[in-house]
């Protein structure tokens, strides 16, 4: 199996059908957040993190796990020899950009679902102000921003308009862009 059609599978299993906690399920908000990233026209390799950023809650769940601590790494670790740095890591970060975002953005926070602040407990809370410039020196810090800003959006309760194989040329050209097999 390749390892496009083993993440087909992943993002189409039982585990990524699952309920949220937005009365959406994780691949439906994926997809959503994808096609955000389209329409903002933000480039393959965030269109590519959009969609594939909590794929970790399905992997957490496969493998027998509950909840979804962690999720980011998880997801990050199995990206990044195919698809390299600028997908992987801004799905590293995107859990820390809310911690950041909700300690420097005063509006940010108000704007957050239920569900997302109730994480945001359980993640640690706001970032201290150390923190936050830390989070800034970090490479694809503002990849990282952009991406939390599309997983906030990409909630509508409407279907998605897009499946996972319609962006299969563009997951190509990203493993293709430096060797990557
Ligand atoms: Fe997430
Ligand atoms: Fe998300």
């Amino acid at each position: 199996m390749t390892p496009l059609t083993a993440l087909q599978e992943l993002f189409e299993s039982e585990a990524m059908g699952r309920d949220y906690g937005e009365r959406i399920s994780i691949r439906a908000h994926m997809l959503q957040c994808a096609e955000l990233a389209m329409a903002q026209g933000m480039g393959d390799a965030l269109a590519a993190a959009a969609l594939l950023h909590d794929i970790g809650w399905g992997l957490i769940a496969m493998q027998g796990g509950e909840g979804t601590e962690g999720h980011q790494h998880i997801a990050a670790d199995l990206l990044r020899p195919l698809f390299g740095p600028a997908v992987a890591e801004p799905i590293r970060l995107h859990v820390a950009a809310k911690r950041y975002l909700v300690a420097t953005r005063p509006d940010y926070g108000a704007r957050l679902s239920e569900c997302s602040r109730e994480t945001l407990a359980v993640q640690g809370g706001p970032f201290s102000p150390d923190e936050c410039a830390a989070f800034e020196a970090r490479d694809h810090f503002r990849a990282a921003v952009a991406l939390r800003y599309l997983d906030d959006t990409g909630k509508a309760l409407a279907e998605p308009t897009s499946r996972f194989t319609d962006y299969l040329p563009l997951l190509r050209r990203l493993m293709q862009s430096d060797g990557r097999v």
